[in-house]
């Protein structure tokens, strides 16, 4: 087995092979500018380009391939997926939640286009991803998607996060929220590319526990470099957690402890894809990214 630096690097290659075709998509996706309202298709289009990793594309493209997904449906969900991320970001930037300046390397929504444009750029992206999830045409990936992001998912880690600002929590609210806030939708693009392809029930429970345990990696490794790292090479504003008194990782057990879990939790998704009779490879090397990037 390759080093986990080589692994990372394979995830890179792919993930940026995958975001070139899935951003021709966003395009195709997303309203143009020249439709009214026209400043809120550009507040869309200005979050959705504005770049990153396109993780949840990846993530998406990646089981769909792997469980021989054919036809172009999953582009619509690779689309849909990305709205949501971005629709996510929008909003946990605002003000009212986690009030930043920066993020993909650009003025936060709200700071370029005033907080009512933000908000409703926001919920614009969240509504026009499940039109595209219906013309992908699977109605248990809705069903999936919708419950993960909402009260017993996304949104509710999300809510769960702005309430514990400045308290002390213990590590079991941490999980809470970390599995909800982020490894939730990390866990719905996996199933969506896996439905989408008409994988099994047994494979889906491999796959939604290969979700979590990258998902809540995915949280922890944010929470380290949102102390460890730079405005300039996050993209966004460092040093935004201690500022607010957020509940991470690290502010509970401290840096050594939270890189060991993240690494724990590698681990545990390597395991667990040994269920899988498929060629795990690009989840495999998607983990390793996920514990070793520094953006
Ligand atoms: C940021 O997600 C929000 C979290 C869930 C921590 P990403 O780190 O995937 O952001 P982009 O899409 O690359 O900008
Ligand atoms: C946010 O977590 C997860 C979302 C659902 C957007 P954070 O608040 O830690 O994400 P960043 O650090 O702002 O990207
Ligand atoms: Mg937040
Ligand atoms: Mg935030
Ligand atoms: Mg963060």
């Amino acid at each position: 087995m390759e080093s986990i630096e080589k692994q990372s690097a394979i995830a890179q290659d792919y993930l940026s092979r995958i975001a070139k075709e899935a951003e021709a998509k966003f395009d195709e996706h997303l309203p143009p500018v020249t439709d009214r309202p026209c400043r809120l298709h550009e507040a869309m289009r200005y979050s959705m380009f504005a770049g990153g990793k396109r993780l949840r594309p990846g993530l998406a493209k990646a089981t769909f391939d792997m469980f021989g997904g054919t036809g172009d449906k999953i582009w619509l969900a690779t689309s849909a997926l990305e709205m949501l991320h971005t629709f996510s970001l929008i909003h946990d930037d605002l003000p009212c939640v986690d009030n930043d300046d920066y993020r993909r390397g650009k003025l936060t929504s709200h700071k370029k286009f005033g907080e009512a444009t933000a908000v409703m750029a926001g919920d614009a992206l969240c509504i026009q991803a499940f039109e595209l999830m219906g013309r992908a045409g699977n109605a248990k990936a809705i069903e999936v998607l919708a419950r993960l992001l909402g009260t017993y998912g996304m949104i509710g880690g999300e809510m769960t996060d702005i309430e514990c600002e400045g308290k002390e929590v213990d590590l079991e609210i941490v999980d809470y929220i970390h599995y909800h806030k982020t490894a939730a939708l990390i866990e719905a693009s996996l199933l969506v590319g896996a439905l989408l392809a008409g994988a099994s029930e047994s494979d889906m429970e491999i796959i939604r526990k290969y979700g979590r345990s990258i998902g809540l990696a995915f949280q922890i490794v944010d929470d380290i470099l949102d102390i460890v790292s730079t405005t300039e090479e996050l993209g966004k504003d460092a040093g935004s957690d201690i500022e607010k008194g957020k509940a991470t990782y690290p502010s509970i057990v401290g840096l050594e402890k939270s890189r060991e879990r993240a690494k724990e939790l590698y681990e545990e998704s390597i395991r667990v894809l040994d269920g899988l009779h498929y060629d795990t490879q690009i989840l495999r090397a998607i983990a390793a990214f996920i514990i070793t990037r520094v953006k």
